[in-house]
């Protein structure tokens, strides 16, 4: 059978597209955040497994060279296709407006922002590499700063004097959600509104989420082997590479990040889940990977008030 595959271009693949984040490998079997008994037992999941990072740690600083080039000055492919212009969509009005990155990485959205309207984008993220990157890449602009510190500590970044907080491809990231969020929150003046985008909770959970073919059915359908339970997911980024670079994700069901908003006192107002703009080569199967890839969301995008 022909491939869809384009062996030239690193993102072509047979299910309509896949996320660098999903690419990444899971280097071993996902450690169980909560304890089986209350899985089992039905009983809400444990939010997260470590409290804060580790010591000595530095969000992606291990991987920043290879991350900072490859989501260069405009952002990769996700983040120009999908994921700002759904940000943008939410932000229509960023004129005169204080903007928070938090865990900014290598700063690619500052600029973005700025040429919106933005009177100033500080962007925040535990990784010195990334927030060395993010400086450079805003030297012609007084408008752009950048700040390394762990968002999961309180700071003095989180002084209540923004309009809007932005974590992008992040939240995921983080090891302490309820705090993140509370940070968030103290960053905001009042009525100030945060836009988080992540991988779907529901969808894409890397090791424990695939694609399938149902050949009797014809029907490429998403396999999903867990989701109520909260998991650290050790990923290694490079995985031909004996460099063991990694990264952990930290995955939780939606109802999760729902409640760790709340009680940070952040009103859930918007929701949007963005579905992979990108298709697959013709072929036996393309019609159902393309309808799967329109059925079966990659990010989801949370809009929310302090209230
Ligand atoms: C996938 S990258 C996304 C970066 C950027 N928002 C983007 O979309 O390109 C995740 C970022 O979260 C940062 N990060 C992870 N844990 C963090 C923490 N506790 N405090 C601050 N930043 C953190 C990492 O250093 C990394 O830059």
């Amino acid at each position: 059978m022909k491939s869809n595959r384009n062996p030239e271009d690193p993102s072509s693949n047979r299910k309509g597209g896949m996320p660098f984040w999903e690419k990444m490998q899971s280097k071993k079997k996902a450690v169980p955040a909560a304890k089986k008994k209350n899985f089992d037992e039905n009983q809400p999941p444990a939010s997260v497994v470590r409290k804060s990072m580790a010591a000595g740690e530095k969000g992606w600083d291990q991987v920043a060279q290879w991350y900072d080039q490859l989501v260069g000055d405009h952002g990769s492919d996700y983040h120009k296709n999908l994921i700002m212009p759904a940000v943008m969509a939410r932000l229509p009005q960023l004129k005169g407006a204080r903007v928070i990155d938090i865990c900014c990485g290598q700063g690619f959205a500052g600029k973005l922002l700025r040429q919106a309207g933005a009177t100033l984008v500080h962007g925040v993220d535990a990784s010195p590499r990334l927030i060395d990157a993010a400086r450079k890449r805003a030297v012609a602009d007084n408008g752009l700063s950048y700040e390394v510190a762990d968002a999961c500590v309180p700071g003095a970044w989180a002084d209540g004097s923004y309009d809007i907080a932005l974590n992008i491809m992040a939240v995921h990231d983080v090891p302490d959600l309820p705090v993140l969020c509370k940070n968030i929150a103290r960053s905001l003046q009042k009525n100030g509104r945060v836009i988080l985008v992540f991988m779907h909770p529901c969808f894409r959970i890397p090791k424990q989420s695939h694609w399938g073919w149902d050949a009797d059915k014809k029907v490429q359908f998403r396999r999903i082997d867990r989701y109520g339970s909260a998991v650290e997911i050790p990923i290694t980024t490079h995985p031909g590479r004996s460099s063991g670079e990694s990264t952990v994700f930290y995955h939780r069901p939606l109802s999760a990040y729902v409640a760790a908003l709340s009680d940070a006192g952040l009103a859930v107002t918007g929701c949007d889940e963005l579905c992979s703009h990108r298709r697959s080569q013709e072929g036996l199967r393309s019609k159902a990977e393309h309808f799967a890839a329109a059925e079966f969301p990659l990010f989801l995008l949370l809009e929310a008030f302090v209230v």
